[in-house]
């Protein structure tokens, strides 16, 4: 039985790394015989300026007919910010309750050391990041009128909330964002981040919040506070850092962290650290996951228009988010030969696009991490 993809390459960069995380993909599926199927879908900025159109209802449902989604990046200096970003990804993570954003980071053996004396021992633990709650629900205008009424209406599995919000003021060009938080949401997020720790034998989970500031993260300390007793019996600690100070320790000491527990905003800008203390974007990848849903499989980067079209991308990060697309659909032994390539192949440094030091093209880092996955 063939396991049915969905490809979808987006812009920018994303169509050229996009192009070798599927030639990986493919040659460790003959390579272990199981058939993957790929439908190729053109969402993007192409089509949002050819047909008007991000996600509709009818490509959701065209998509949920996949076990998988193997995605890159949208984004395009020619479309305002937000609408890509908002109407295809958020859209996907929303509509697939992809609560989990988890998001290795992880220092490669052979990268050039960014922070002094810190390796591959030193760097390597998960963000867990909750991904569909917090400042990212879309609650939020830059145009309140003196007086106005704005009305927002949230659907997610968990719930739906409507806000009807009477805003006076005595100024015009009134800017607001409202954050949500529930409390099933936090508990879900952080039990799978305590439940990583365990099956990874880790004995220590990091709460990141900004609860001395911002109300609503109480809910988030008190959902961790419960949820961290039910592990002490498994011999796992925790801790709770606010955002700034953890953004401190992924530079001074990352080798203090194991596994973090972070809202979905400061998930999003600690991981993009995450991913600069291993030498940049071009080797960080992510899993949109819903256990018992569809999940999405994305390196971390966007579709970086400042080198797109080059040819020059690194395809480590979308290679990677291939492999832990394998491992949930339990190819785990296929998953575990394209990490291995990618690491032989950047400890051996030959093969490596400028932003690691190298000068190869996107293409012949795919063609080695083939070429390794053939001789294995
Ligand atoms: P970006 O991640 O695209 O790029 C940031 C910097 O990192 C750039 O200098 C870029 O050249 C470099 N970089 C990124 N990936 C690289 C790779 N694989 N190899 C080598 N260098 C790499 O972030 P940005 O410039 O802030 O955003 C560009 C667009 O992408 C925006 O429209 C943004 O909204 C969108 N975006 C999309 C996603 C996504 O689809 N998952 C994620 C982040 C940003
Ligand atoms: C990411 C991106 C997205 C996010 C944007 C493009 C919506 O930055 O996947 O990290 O903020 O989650
Ligand atoms: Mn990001």
């Amino acid at each position: 039985m063939a396991f049915k993809i969905a490809l979808i390459p987006g812009d920018g960069i994303g169509k050229e790394v996009m192009a070798e995380g599927k030639k990986v993909v493919d040659v460790v599926s003959e390579k272990f015989n199981f058939e993957i199927s790929w439908n190729e879908y053109d969402f993007g900025a192409e089509r949002y300026l050819k047909e008007g159109k991000t996600l509709t209802e009818d490509d959701l449902k065209e998509l949920s007919k996949n076990k998988s989604i193997y995605f890159s990046a949208i984004g395009d200096p020619r479309v305002k910010p937000g609408i890509l970003e908002k109407g295809v990804l958020l859209a996907m993570r929303f509509y697939f309750d992809e609560y989990i954003n988890l998001r290795p980071i992880k220092f490669f053996e052979g990268v050039r050391e960014v922070l002094a004396n810190k390796t591959a021992k030193d760097i390597n633990f998960y963000a867990v990041r909750e991904n569909t709650e917090d400042f990212y629900v879309g609650i939020g205008s830059n145009e309140a009128k003196k007086r106005s009424k704005d009305e927002f209406e949230i659907l997610r599995t968990l719930y739906s909330v409507k806000f009807n919000l009477d805003i006076e003021s005595d100024r015009d060009e009134i800017a607001y964002q409202i954050g949500i938080l529930s409390k099933k949401g936090c508990e879900r997020i952080i039990r799978y981040a305590f439940e990583l720790a365990k099956r990874k034998n880790y004995d220590l989970v990091t709460s990141v919040d900004k609860a001395n500031v911002l109300n609503f993260y109480a809910v988030w300390r008190k959902a961790f506070d419960e949820i961290s007793k039910e592990y002490i019996k498994d011999g796992i600690k925790s801790e709770y850092l606010y955002v700034d100070a953890a953004a401190m320790f992924f530079v001074l000491k990352p080798e203090r962290f194991k596994v973090l527990a972070i809202p979905n905003m400061f998930g999003d800008i600690l991981t993009d650290l995450g991913a600069g203390i291993c030498g940049g974007l071009g080797t960080a990848a992510s899993g949109n996951i819903n256990p018992n849903g569809i999940s999405m499989f994305e390196p971390i980067h966007g579709s970086a228009p400042d080198i797109a079209g080059k040819g020059i991308a690194n395809p480590v990060g979308q290679i990677l988010a291939g492999a832990m697309m394998l491992d949930e659909l339990k190819k785990s032994d296929a998953a575990n030969m394209i990490i291995k390539a990618v690491e032989d192949v950047l400890r051996e440094g030959k093969v490596r696009t400028p932003d690691l030091g190298g000068n190869a093209k996107t293409m012949d880092v795919g063609n080695e991490i083939v070429r390794k996955i053939k001789e294995m």
